[in-house]
């Protein structure tokens, strides 16, 4: 049932590049030259705003979007964890889609804030992977992740078939809002249909990540730094490896970091910096020399091209292939979960089934 491997969470890592290919073969087409996702009627070029609402997760992978459908698709997105949501009963702006992100499809926070909603945004979207669950009903309209089954406390299938969803969804809505025409919208899907290559390439760099974490898993805090639409991902990292290994860990934009994390930086403290090249790895460099200066220990995980300009002083380089710029955080994903799986099983933990967490949360 696990399939060869010792734990679930190890399973559906693997698991990605298969599933990632399922959630392309559902949504676009094979000449990646149209999208087949039935919205029933939900048109971009009539929605103004988005409402993006999640927890754990699902939230970091909205919080991904967030960049995707400004920077592409120029729609401005709110976006808020689940349980500071309806409480704080915010005003909705005319034509506001809601979009609901959950795994399970059952988290009460979630499911109360899509009940919240009704009647106030526009239309209500849900990205769901169990379709017959409450927020699948609930909703306008559902579109499954198709994960499949995700056993394993600790979010990662669900995760990278949420963004890569939200990846097809960000193309149609740049599509029908004329940010791109159709030779840019192909050129978008043909990219996504690397990605499932792609993540298998950043599979095999696991015994590389296995001996990092080994000595990760001997620090107390662990700090994770990424900027732009690398930021969420040092959340959903610092969320993984706390989860599961029990190390205390913060995620950070790189840019915060002078604005108090630093503090916590010594030699015993690991910082690990997503940081694919892009516009903004210069900056990057600056912070990561300003963690070395302290005497931290860098983990850059990057490309190649950004492993050479990092210059020496980096404590364990793990290397991604190259990969387009809007792929990236779905892509780096692996990485991190790798980093987390390997660092729990170094301290023993139950990493399945972690202290105090549920698979889903259905009380608030
Ligand atoms: O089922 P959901 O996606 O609504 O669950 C949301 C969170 O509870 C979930 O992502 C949680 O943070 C995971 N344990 C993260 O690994």
């Amino acid at each position: 049932e696990k399939g060869g491997h010792r734990h679930f969470m190890m399973k559906e890592i693997a698991e990605q590049p298969t599933v990632v290919g399922q959630v392309l073969d559902a949504y676009v087409s094979p000449d990646a030259h149209g999208i087949m996702m039935d919205l029933e009627g939900i048109d971009f070029a009539g929605i103004d705003r988005l409402s993006i609402v999640a927890c754990g997760t699902a939230y970091y992978a909205g919080l991904v979007a967030k960049y995707w459908f400004e920077h592409y698709a120029r729609l401005p997105v709110d976006i808020d964890v689940a349980s500071e949501f309806r409480y704080r009963e915010p005003p909705f702006a005319p034509r506001t889609l809601g979009i609901f992100v959950s795994q399970s499809g059952e988290t009460a926070d979630t499911l109360a804030a899509l009940r919240f909603s009704e009647g106030k945004a526009a239309r209500t979207l849900a990205l769901v992977n169990v379709p017959e669950s409450s927020i699948a009903r609930e909703a306008d309209v559902a579109l499954p992740i198709h994960a499949g089954p995700e056993i394993a406390v600790a979010s990662t299938k669900a995760f990278t078939c949420q963004l890569t969803t939200f990846a097809v969804l960000v193309v149609k809505a740049a599509h029908a809002r004329g940010e791109i025409d159709d030779a840019g919208m192909v050129e978008m899907l043909t990219d996504l249909r690397h990605l499932p290559g792609l993540m298998s390439h950043a599979l095999a760099s696991d015994e590389l990540i296995r001996a990092a974490a080994e000595e990760v898993a001997e620090a107390r805090d662990v700090l994770f730094l990424g900027r732009g639409q690398m930021f969420p991902l040092a959340l959903e990292g610092a969320l993984k490896l706390k989860e599961i290994s029990y190390l205390h860990a913060e995620g950070y934009p790189s840019g915060e970091l002078k604005h108090g994390p630093i503090a916590l930086v010594d030699k015993a403290t690991p910082t690990v910096v997503l940081a694919p090249h892009d516009g903004l790895f210069d900056k990057t460099v600056s912070n990561m020399q300003e963690v070395m200066a302290r005497g931290g220990r860098v983990l850059l995980v990057a490309d190649a091209r950004a492993k050479d300009q990092a210059g020496s002083g980096v404590w364990k380089h793990i290397t991604m292939p190259d990969a387009p710029e809007f792929l990236q955080p779905i892509l780096y994903a692996v990485p991190a979960q790798l980093l987390a799986y390997h660092a729990a099983v170094a301290k023993g933990t139950d990493v399945d089934q972690p202290r105090n967490l549920a698979k889903s949360v259905t009380v608030e």
